[in-house]
């Protein structure tokens, strides 16, 4: 089957946690990703122990003798490989390539008067690099790696100075940028950070097992994000070429049953999962059915004079997603969990599962463009997708990775379909092109890319580059737009 859309923009995505290494190299500060230590699980469905880690534990992160492992301090060498990497991508037939901005290599404390020019040197490097490639780009500003002193100092995003901090730090790179880097994302994965404050708004919460606690008080630092996105999109009003959008993670879930409460429910988790965020930041206002859950669960926070004039004034240009699994709900039934890296659900028991459990449902994603574009009529893009698995380089010094072609190619037939049901998608990045060290586990053997890196999870390795099956299968792929 033919690809419908010619213009479509295809390409790969990472984070610089988890690709540059380089953690201390020209001016840049320690982030609270540098600070998560690598833990071999027993159990590759069970993250209890990654998610338990607290304050104390990234602490000894901060210890020059401490013994353990930081895997995102060191990444795939993108810092130093970056040229490589990107003609591979550019080889492949990849347009677009969407990466982030680590926010320590240019405000390492975050309240610098000016920024470090040396961290803006090494982006200006890299951007140069796409564009010389003929590839777009599009840029993250913050990818799970909030500089440590911000959260040390203020406290994160619950902070209302970090909103200028962080407005600072968007101007200066658009300012800079924006000859090269058409489309930009604030936050990555914004809906995540009610549960994971450390990384999605830069404050540690205290241990609890009672969720709601934790989600309570983040509700202050998430408006405060809402608050910073409509800053960067009023800015960005002055360079027309440019366009900002989200990046949400996709929480779709189905009602395990037909049961009309089960339904209900899967309804109400939707809302407060997923529609808030899109709604928040496509209508410009808390939707209706928030102020209910605010009520319920005793929720509160400060909204500022002109807080809400500024979020109706802003909203997104297009919408970016991550798709990586769906999951079930039910009150009623007590039905198996599955896992996700940052949620976990229900079991479907149509759907197959990866080696850690993650749900696989390419249709879903159909399902989910044509809603998305039924709520909103945005330009979508979905900025992740892909699978994970443990590999090895055969005696070819390659890998067999036919799961993976299965996957994509699984994919980008429901992304074709939704296309022709009418939905306004225009790219598609996959997670990703180059291994890199996993966003959840932070190790390295969970392998994603469509080229092997020859590091393993304790960074041993050459750290060389080899095409996996994949890689040439996307190639002919972007050749030809058959889907064989
Ligand atoms: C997304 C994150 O949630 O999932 C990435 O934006 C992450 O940072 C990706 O790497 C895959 O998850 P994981 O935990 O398997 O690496």
């Amino acid at each position: 089957m033919k690809f419908e859309d010619k213009d479509f923009l295809w390409g790969a995505a990472s984070s610089a946690a988890q690709i540059e290494g380089a953690y201390d190299i020209d001016g840049k500060s320690l982030t609270v990703a540098d600070l998560i230590p690598y833990i071999k699980l027993k159990n590759k469905k069970d993250l209890s122990e990654i998610r338990s880690l607290g304050k104390e534990d990234f602490l000894d992160g901060l210890n020059p003798n401490s013994t353990k492992t930081y895997p995102k301090r060191l990444g795939n060498d993108f810092y130093n490989r970056y040229k490589e990497d990107i003609k591979l991508m550019k080889d492949a037939g990849m347009n677009i390539y969407r990466l982030s901005v680590s926010w320590a290599r240019i405000f390492p404390n975050g309240d610098e008067e000016v920024p470090n020019e040396a961290g803006l040197a090494f982006y200006e490097r890299v951007f140069k690099e796409c564009r010389k490639q003929n590839m777009e780009i599009m840029v993250t500003l913050s990818h799970f790696d909030f500089p440590y002193p911000i959260l040390e100092k203020y406290n994160g995003l619950l902070n209302r100075k970090v909103i200028e901090m962080f407005v600072k730090y968007a101007k200066t790179l658009i300012e800079r940028f924006s000859k090269y880097v058409k489309y930009w994302l604030p936050f990555n994965e914004l809906n995540i950070c009610l549960m994971h404050t450390h990384i999605g708004l830069g404050f540690f919460s205290e241990k609890t097992n009672n969720h709601m606690d934790i989600i309570r008080k983040s509700f202050q630092g998430l408006h405060h994000l809402f608050i910073v996105q409509a800053e960067i999109i009023k800015f960005a009003k002055k360079y027309p070429d440019i366009k900002v959008g989200c990046m949400v993670s996709d929480m779709t879930t189905y009602s395990y049953d037909c049961n009309p409460i089960n339904v209900l429910n899967n309804l109400k988790q939707e809302q407060i999962r997923k529609w808030f965020f899109f709604d928040v930041m496509v209508r410009g206002e808390y939707p209706r059915y928030s102020k209910r859950f605010f009520k319920e669960n005793n929720i509160e926070f400060t909204i500022a004079e002109g807080d809400m004039e500024l979020l109706k004034n802003n909203p997104i240009d297009f919408i970016s997603f991550s798709y990586y699994q769906t999951h079930t709900t039910s009150v009623t039934e007590n039905v198996g969990q599955s896992q996700g890296n940052l949620i976990d659900g229900g079991i479907n028991p149509y759907l197959k599962q990866t080696e850690w459990g993650w749900q696989i449902d390419p249709v879903g994603l159909r399902y989910e463009l044509n809603q998305l574009w039924d709520r909103y009529q945005l330009p979508l893009f979905i900025s992740e997708n892909g699978i994970g698995a443990i590999e090895k380089l055969d005696k070819n010094m390659t890998v067999e990775d036919d799961y993976r072609i299965e996957y994509y190619r699984e994919h980008f037939l429901q992304i074709n379909e939704a296309i022709k049901d009418g939905v306004n998608v225009f790219g598609y990045t996959m997670w990703t092109s180059i291994d890199l060290v996993s966003g959840s586990t932070s190790e390295f053997d969970k392998r994603y890319g469509i080229v092997y890196v020859d590091y393993d999870d304790y960074h041993n390795g050459t750290g060389d580059r080899f095409l996996k099956k994949s890689y040439h299968w996307f190639k002919e792929f972007m050749r030809t737009k058959e889907l064989k």
